[in-house]
């Protein structure tokens, strides 16, 4: 074995007791998506009619097969440094029917996740929600009806009835901007609907969810914290001159404010609200919604970047009658020289990193948070494989050092930022991408009965963890 490094010998040495992990979701590793009782979530319903809407046509049935395999991962989890790992509780599985039973073989799985977890000195975070939206709750109406709601909020205190005792992070949704984009204003994914109004009553409800399964664990008295995690993409406005200014700010309050203030100010940014009531597009807000917004702010923040948005003053002249959309107000600016990762086409710009921990710091009262997403996808690797036999991704080591040195700049500076998640720990199955681009520390290879290898930069990853830092 290597041995440890003194804290000074590091040039990067990272606070103790930080959090080295991953993340990951149950509908992407878990597999066995009809297996104990288990019943469809909108992705398995989606990919049963439109299978080639997927990359290779590769559905959610199997993905990497957590499921039958956690014992083993978790082993690699230590092998790989965890000191903590995010994965989510999938509600079709816990209460397959959306509301009513709890399914025992469910509560047997993620008891056996928790308590391997533990049992290796691994950290676990619950989130409860990722995208998977039971199809029984979809077809009363998903996030657009209040009866799901009150579903998601009972489907909360199951969970933190039955794992609260052991799980001392929990988080409400991962990403909740994500399924208003892809679902109801880019078309991209299940159930596409192309309405701005109601995307805006998809993410008002949810945020209400969240506000309410909070309630829920505050009067429960559990023995942890509570949060959401959010995906940032700060704006950069192309130049200084006002219009491009203002383009930026409108893109920030419809990204990434929408969601950042209610739950930790407990209210909407005001000139966001005055946006949407001058064009009408205000969702429906029932007598009490505000109220339980503003009394339950979150004890934790998960802040999952992968990259910024770069607007500038509307160019573009808007079709007549065109359905409203947020870049009506602002177009997107490709800075010139800008560092791209090919293979998913997102802009690589570690410092902004910084820029999110210095905004939190400033204007979010210095909240505990943590980087609870950050990662590269690549498409092809094993042409980096070498002879010994696993994939040499020295890009990914350098993609989370180049990051880390913000975060460790962030520190110094004061922000409150209790450690780190790469995504993902092994390469996994992702929506409509399905397995095209791999971001694991360790390869899955569906060609070989999903065999683990860990990649070089999992046995890297161990190092920093082992050292606190790099
Ligand atoms: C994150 C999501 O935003 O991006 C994950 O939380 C997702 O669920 C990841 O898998 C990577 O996305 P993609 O589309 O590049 O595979």
């Amino acid at each position: 074995m290597d041995k440890i490094p003194h804290e000074d010998q590091l040039t990067y040495p990272f606070p103790k007791n930080f959090w080295w992990g991953s993340a990951a979701s149950g509908p992407q590793t878990e597999g066995a998506a009809n297996c104990d009782g288990k019943k469809p979530n909108i992705y398995d319903y989606w990919y049963s009619i439109e299978p080639e809407s997927f990359h290779n046509q590769v559905g959610p049935e199997h993905t990497s097969d957590f499921y039958h395999r956690y014992k083993q991962d978790i082993q690699l989890m230590k092998e790989t440094g965890h000191n903590s790992f995010r994965t989510s509780i999938q509600w079709s599985r816990l209460i397959p029917d959306g509301v009513g039973e709890v399914n025992p073989k469910a509560v047997d799985f993620y008891n056996g996740v928790i308590d391997e977890l533990i049992a290796n000195d691994i950290e676990p975070f619950m989130n409860l929600y990722h995208f998977d939206m039971p199809m029984c709750m979809q077809e009363k109406g998903g996030w657009e009806c209040r009866e799901v709601v009150d579903a998601y909020v009972n489907f909360a205190k199951n969970c933190f009835q039955l794992f609260g005792d052991r799980v001392k992070y929990w988080f409400t949704f991962n990403e909740p901007i994500v399924p208003v984009e892809a679902s109801y204003l880019y078309n991209l994914h299940y159930p596409k609907v192309v309405d701005f109004k109601r995307g805006a009553q998809v993410a008002h409800n949810t945020i209400v969810a969240h506000a309410k399964a909070v309630e829920v664990f505050k009067k429960l008295n559990i023995d942890g914290k509570i949060g959401i995690i959010l995906n940032l993409t700060p704006s950069y406005p192309r130049s200084q001159e006002p219009k491009d200014v203002k383009a930026a700010h409108i893109a920030d309050l419809f990204f990434n404010r929408s969601f950042l203030d209610p739950v930790t100010k407990g209210e909407y940014p005001k000139d966001l609200v005055e946006i949407l009531k001058e064009r009408e597009l205000l969702p429906a807000v029932e007598p009490g919604d505000l109220e339980v917004i503003r009394n339950n702010p979150i004890d934790i923040l998960g802040v999952n970047y992968y990259q910024p948005r770069r607007v500038k003053a509307k160019e573009e002249q808007v079709p007549a009658g065109a359905p409203f959309m947020p870049e009506h107000l602002f177009d997107p600016y490709i800075m010139p020289g800008r560092k791209i990762n090919p293979h998913r086409g997102w802009e690589i710009c570690e410092e902004v990193i910084y820029d999110i921990m210095i905004d939190i710091r400033d204007h979010y009262g210095n909240i505990p948070f943590f980087i609870s997403e950050n990662g590269m996808g690549v498409e092809g690797e094993e042409k980096f494989r070498n002879t010994e036999g696993f994939i040499e991704d020295d890009y990914r080591i350098e993609f989370i050092q180049e990051h880390l040195k913000w975060v460790h700049k962030g520190l110094k500076e004061g922000a409150n930022c209790l450690g780190y998640h790469l995504w993902t720990f092994m390469d996994n199955w992702s929506w409509a991408n399905a397995y095209k681009n791999r971001y694991g520390l360790v390869e899955v290879d569906l060609k070989n009965n999903f065999k683990r290898t860990i990649k070089k930069s999992g046995r890297w990853y161990k190092k920093l963890s082992d050292n606190n830092g790099f």
